[in-house]
This record gives C-alpha cells, structure tokens and sequence, in this order.
C-alpha cells in the first residue's frame, strides 16, 4: 500500500523533538545531557556552516552555526577560511560541552566530484577532528526523516538536492544549481537593494508576506525542476528541507508545480547537518574533571 504522505512511516512526533533541540541548540546554544557517547557532524553549506552534537540515541546535545561564504555550488571555494571557520565552531562546541569532538562526519551535496569530498574532509582533518565518514546531503537528511517512500529535496543557499527514498533507501540523487541564494537575486533586483539586503529581508517574517509574489517564479522552476528529476520514479511524495524549505508557502508552491504532495518538517534548515551528525563515529564522555578543551 502507497503512503498518502511522505511521512507517514516515520514518527513525526520524534522527528519534530529532534529538530526543535536541534534549533535550540545550534542556532540558541543550548546544551542538553543526553546520554551515551557523542556523534558528531558537519555540514559546510553554501550559506551556513553548521556542527551538530547528538547524543548516542541521535538527539542533539549542542551545537554552533556561522553563516558563510566559503563554499559555492557545493565547492569550497575558500579553503583557509572554510578551515579557520570549522575550527571556530568546533573549539565553541566543545567549550559548551566541556570536552574535545575528536571525530566527525561531514556532508556534501550530490553531484560534486570526488576531489570536491575530498577538499571536505580536509577541512574537518583540518579542525583537528577525524573524518569518521562523508555522506551525502540527502542521505543524511534521511537519517532524521526516516523517509521509506519518497523524495527527498534539500533547497539550501546555492543547490537543490533531490534524492528517491525506496523501501528507506536513497537510490538516486541528482542536484540542482538552484537555491536561497536565486532568491536573494531576484528580490534584490526587485526591491533594487544589495543582496546581503535582499537575503535579510527575506528572512525576515515581517517582509515574507510582501516578497512572496517576487520569490514566487523561481520556487515554480525549483518545483518543475524537481518534477523533471523525478520523472519516471514512482515517488508518491515529497519532503522539502533546507533554509530555503523555511520560507512560509514554499512547500505549497514546489509541491503544486512538482505535482506531488509535499511536506515541510519544522526547522527544515537543520535536517541535513543533524542528520549527517547521526552517521559520525562514537566520541566516548569525557568526565568533567578529566575533560581537557584545545
Ligand atoms: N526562514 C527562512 N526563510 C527563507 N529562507 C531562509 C530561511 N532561513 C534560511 N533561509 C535560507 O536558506 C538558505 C540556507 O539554507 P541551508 O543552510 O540549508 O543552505 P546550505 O546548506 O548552506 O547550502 P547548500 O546546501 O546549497 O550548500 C539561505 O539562502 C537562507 O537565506
Ligand atoms: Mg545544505
């Protein structure tokens, strides 16, 4: 039997607790007990370079984002600053926990070529961590949507990231060079501000309402896109993640021109960095007496 939603297999209840704790601490530096060793992950997005902490259940435990430039399409384009960057967010990490990370996973978005994985992991190398494994975006996402039919589409700042879930597993991903970023573009050619204006204003809940004729055209193309990508994939639904998923109506929008039901999960934007969290290798609790923080 075909599920109505995309969700309708995973616990959205645990879904909605993992991601709320997930805003509370990387984006409001919150630090939670949990319990079991620490798992890690790092996501070095075209916007937003996030580290996310779970504990050995995958509940987040602390946490740190920066926006950022250093990466573009999906490439790092500026390696020392992505690495001084990364090795700022891990040493706040690890002060509010109150031990070091050693290990993490990293992220990157479907499509890149395999010396574009590799520039990743030397940056997280570069932070002193282990590169305990590299996933890739959707697949992550999927660690936390627990997706079993479906697609998954992860509209961060520069790329779209589509990935079809069956039977749980990502069989296929394809990537869009399409984002916030095209957002940020429009609006600002629109309102004839600079981008950086543009990109505040859009986040912005008080100007949303009056930027969503502007932005309208260019989630259209992201939805016709993503019925292009899934052309021929029997996916019944779709689940919309990334910043750009935050966006009040940009479900609606990329689901009508998708032709598909479509889902945003609450706090879309740190679906992919938890996720990619849950794949790291065990950091063992250091005790507190003992704990030592570079
Ligand atoms: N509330 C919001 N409303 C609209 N857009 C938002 C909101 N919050 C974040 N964004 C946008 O989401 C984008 C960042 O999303 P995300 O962190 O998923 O991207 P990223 O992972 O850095 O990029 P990519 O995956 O393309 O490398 C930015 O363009 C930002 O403007
Ligand atoms: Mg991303």
């Amino acid at each position: 039997m075909r599920a109505d939603t995309a969700l309708d297999r995973s616990d959205t209840g645990a879904v909605a607790a993992a991601l709320a704790a997930a805003e509370a601490t990387v984006l409001h530096g919150a630090v939670y007990a949990g319990q079991g060793p620490l798992h890690v992950g790092v996501d070095l997005g075209t916007a937003v370079v996030a580290v996310v902490v779970t504990d050995g259940a995958g509940a987040p435990v602390a946490g740190a984002s920066q926006p950022a430039t250093v990466v573009r399409d999906g490439v790092v384009v500026d390696f020392v600053g992505a690495c001084e960057l990364l090795g700022e967010l891990v040493a706040q990490v690890e002060a509010r926990l109150g031990q070091p990370l050693e290990a993490a996973a990293a992220c990157y978005p479907p499509g890149v070529g395999a010396g574009e994985v590799e520039a990743v992991r030397h940056v997280v190398e570069s932070a002193g961590l282990a590169c305990a494994a590299l996933v890739d975006e959707p697949t992550a996402a999927n660690a936390v949507l627990g997706l079993w039919e479906g697609a998954v589409v992860d509209v961060g700042g520069g790329t779209t990231g589509i990935a079809v879930v069956h039977q749980g597993v990502v069989t296929r991903t394809l990537d869009e060079p399409t984002g916030g970023h095209h957002l940020d573009l429009v609006i600002a050619g629109g309102l004839g501000v600079s981008v950086e204006e543009a990109e505040r204003r859009k986040t912005d809940p008080a100007w949303q309402p009056r930027l969503a004729p502007m932005v309208r055209p260019v989630l259209e193309k992201l939805g016709a896109l993503v019925r292009q990508g899934l052309a021929g994939e029997d996916v019944p639904a779709v689940v919309l993640v990334g910043g750009t998923a935050a966006l009040p109506g940009a479900g609606e929008v990329v689901g009508a021109w998708a032709g598909l039901p479509v889902t945003v999960p609450p706090a879309p934007l740190l679906v992919t960095p938890l996720g990619t969290a849950r794949h790291g290798s065990p950091v063992a609790r250091v005790a507190p007496e003992t704990a030592k923080v570079r």
